[in-house]
């Protein structure tokens, strides 16, 4: 099938009182495992890349690249998206020429005019090749890639003027964070979440932060709009967690070192069982 734009599959999930994952790649091994598990719990996947993560895999062309390969010799047949996640203005464009097939354009730090300037002219690129592309208000908490949010809640009336541009899909702030939760976190604003359906209708909302978010609100954010949740840390934990033992257990010190493909192996199974785990919680399996 090749890669697709995340606007039928969102439509779908929205429609069905699901949610798309979205899980951040990094390298080879974990782009393999997250299309594997989705080939075959039959699920639709999005593959978000940050910025930083496109620069450390050698550029976003080669990542399109490994991307279209694995799924051509992997025998993929599951819809897959390839999405930059919290993008600048440039990097969006990068993205659009580099062949991904959706893009986040994170103008949440602009003022509103502002926003809604840059989200119009992207909007517009989209439009014409296709792209799917996802606008935010009211900037998600926590630090990723280095970009640090304060976790905000959005403004509804702020989120109509953004999805009123065309976007196909919006994380609107409702108090989530990047990253492992604090003790004292609130949790999340479904108030604001509510209200901010009630404002943008149909449009699928995005759940940044899925990292440690418990079930119970996970499944009530579905059931209030939410159609895609990213998730990250987890399988950085679970995927640092394996390799760590895996050390630890030296078994690969026979004075050659350890083999990098048995090394990552474990990890590359970690991150299978996140996935899994996380496609059974927010309900698209078999929704291919
Ligand atoms: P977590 O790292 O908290 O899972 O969040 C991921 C995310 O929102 C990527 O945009």
């Amino acid at each position: 099938m090749g890669l697709v734009s995340a606007k039928e599959m969102l439509t779908k999930a929205k429609a069905g009182k699901y949610a798309v994952g979205q899980f951040n790649i990094n390298n080879l091994e974990w782009t393999k495992a997250i299309l594997l598990t989705a080939q075959e719990l039959n699920s639709p996947v999005i593959l978000g890349v940050s910025e930083g993560a496109g620069k450390y895999m050698g550029g976003y062309k080669t990542v399109v690249g490994m991307v279209k390969g694995l799924i051509e010799e992997q025998n993929i047949t599951v819809p897959v998206a390839l999405h930059l996640d919290h993008g600048s203005f440039e990097g969006a464009k990068k993205c659009i020429n580099a062949g991904f097939s959706s893009v986040m354009f994170d103008g949440s730090h602009y003022p509103i005019d502002e926003n809604v300037a840059k989200t119009t002219e992207l909007v517009n690129a989209c439009n014409v090749l296709g792209i799917s592309i996802e606008a935010e208000v009211g900037a998600i908490g926590g630090e990723e890639d280095g970009v640090v949010g304060n976790g905000e809640c959005a403004d509804p009336a702020e989120c109509k003027r953004i999805a009123d541009l065309g976007v196909t899909m919006l994380a609107a702030g409702i108090g989530n964070i990047h990253g492992k939760y604090p003790e004292n976190w609130p949790g999340l604003s479904f108030e604001t979440l509510d209200a901010v359906q009630a404002q943008t209708g149909d449009m699928p909302l995005v759940l940044h932060g899925g990292t440690g978010i418990p079930a119970d609100m996970i499944k009530k954010a579905i059931s209030l709009g939410v159609a895609k949740i990213n998730v990250n840390t987890e399988c950085q934990l679970s995927f640092a967690e394996a390799t760590r033992k895996y050390i630890e257990e030296g078994k690969d010190l026979q004075g050659k070192g350890f083999d990098p493909r048995k090394l990552l192996a474990p990890g590359f199974e970690a991150i299978k069982a996140t996935v899994k785990e996380k496609m059974e919680l927010f309900g698209s399996v078999g929704k291919a």
